[in-house]
């Protein structure tokens, strides 16, 4: 075909209108709620950016498979659909339906860790990390260097420093239970992992007798990636890589709330037999029978649906594209962006952008709240107020402070991502305004959902 544009693969069957509000509203709204836009109601939101999971839009025929879903308890034909999908997928032996990812989480660091024990992972995201810090466990980040620097170009800042998963392996194996990898990186940037990395973390896991799980929240992005830029990957289809990477590795946690294309819903899916029986246990004790682990037999249905067209490549083509436009028009603005973008989502640096505000005031805060009362739009700092405070009550700056445009699948169209680039150029064209902030409420772990916060009145 002579044409270059790519356009969204899907024409619109059902809407939902969007509230428009004024500014006074929005600084009312954003007050109200301690001004932490998770506190928000999200009809204050016109375009809500906060988060790509379980917010992307159903098709007609996962829509349709609702009406299919088998509500039995035990041995629900549509947990036999969902199973033979994730199987064929990933091949995994035992597939364990869970309400979504943080659950395959829990169960699978509540059945295998030990205080005092080190989870290493290209980064882990905030509740995987919460998750193994609540058993007693250290999670530890080794992304390659080049994923720490948002300006630094690199084709897969999500890979795995082998050599220093060496080294952690070398010195302290007997307290490492698995390695994970992450893909994409999500708290990196939704970087992609190549499927060498992923080998050599492969061979390593070997040498060492580690079992090796992915977070496979983002896998069929992370495909897409791999074919666009690793080397002899261009003609492979993305479901092909996607059963290479699974290949890989010994078990996997999931939301299905990513790029399982579903509202609701996750697994955990693994080799062993006799980890699969203790975390089926613990299953039963806090999600459900393990033929539907918390979930509806319908969302079974509309999982199995969903990781079929996931993976199809006019979806993925569209949906990586989409994002790196929004990357494009900031990155034209002068607005710093970790580059190149990720597959889901757009991080703002927002460190480099308002230098003024030292890390401790929060600089992520502070473009997420001017985001919001300037534009409607919702963000989340992914930065120091989610990574700063460690266990023993300390706080230090993360290593980077972030403010992430996350974009839900198959929601907005092109037009929306034009005032979305719009209102962050204008918002960056305030920058020297904008203030730092000040916790007046937090709790013990994952802050950034319930903290609140005041604006200060000047920094430095
Ligand atoms: N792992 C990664 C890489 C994630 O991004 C998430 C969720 C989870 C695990 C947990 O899955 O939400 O189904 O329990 N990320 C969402 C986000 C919340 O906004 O990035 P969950």
């Amino acid at each position: 075909m002579p044409f270059h544009t790519i356009i969204e693969p899907f024409r619109i069957k059902s809407v939902e209108a969007l509230k428009f509000t004024h500014r006074d509203d929005r600084e009312a709204a954003l007050e109200k709620a301690g001004r932490n836009v998770f506190l928000l109601h999200a009809d204050d939101v016109l375009v809500d950016l906060l988060t790509d999971s379980g917010t992307g839009a159903m098709s007609s025929a996962q829509w349709g498979a609702l009406m299919q879903g088998d509500e039995s308890y035990a041995g629900s034909r549509s947990f036999y659909r969902f199973r033979d999908v994730v199987q064929d997928l990933t091949g995994f032996a035992h597939i364990i339906p869970t309400h979504q990812g943080r659950a395959a989480e829990r169960i699978l660091f509540h059945t295998t860790l030990s205080a005092g024990q080190v989870v290493p992972n290209n980064n882990h995201f905030d509740t995987t990390r919460a998750n193994i810090e609540v058993e007693g466990a250290e999670a530890v980040d080794i992304v390659i260097p080049e994923g720490r620097v948002p300006s630094a170009a690199h084709p897969f800042k999500g890979n795995m420093d082998v050599a220093a998963l060496e080294r952690l392996l070398a010195e302290a194996g007997d307290r490492v239970p698995l390695v994970m990898v992450t893909v994409t990186n999500n708290s990196g940037g939704g970087q992609p992992v190549s499927l060498e990395n992923l080998r050599a973390v492969r061979a390593l896991c070997d040498r060492f007798r580690k079992p090796f799980f992915l977070d496979a929240c983002r896998f069929a992005e992370n495909a897409y990636f791999i074919k666009l830029r690793e080397p002899g990957q261009a003609d492979r289809t993305p479901r092909a890589i996607a059963r290479e990477m699974f290949s890989l590795a010994d078990g996997c946690t999931m939301s299905a709330k990513k790029d399982g294309l579903a509202n609701i819903g996750g697994f955990l899916a693994m080799n062993d037999d006799q980890w699969a029986e203790r975390a089926r246990n613990l299953l039963i004790l806090t999600e459900g029978f393990p033929t539907y682990g918390g979930l509806a037999g319908y969302d079974l249905e509309a999982i199995a649906r969903g990781l079929e067209e996931v993976v199809e490549e006019p979806y993925l083509r569209y949906r990586i594209r989409s994002t790196e436009y929004l990357g494009e028009k900031l990155t034209a603005g002068g607005v710093p962006i970790i580059q190149p973008p990720g597959g889901h989502a757009i991080y703002i640096d927002a460190r480099a952008l308002l230098p003024h505000i030292p890390p401790l005031q929060y600089p992520g805060i502070s473009l997420v709240n001017a985001l919001y009362v300037e534009a409607g739009i919702r963000a989340v700092e992914i930065g120091t107020v989610m990574f700063g405070r460690h266990p023993d009550g300390s706080e230090t700056p993360a290593a980077m402070d972030l403010v992430r445009l996350a974009i839900p699948r198959r929601v907005y169209t092109q037009s929306h991502i034009d005032y979305v680039a719009e209102a962050v150029l204008y918002v960056a064209s305030l920058r020297e305004s904008l203030r730092g902030y000040r916790l007046t409420e937090s709790a013990a772990a994952l802050r950034h959902f319930t903290a609140r916060f005041e604006e200060m009145a000047d920094t430095g």
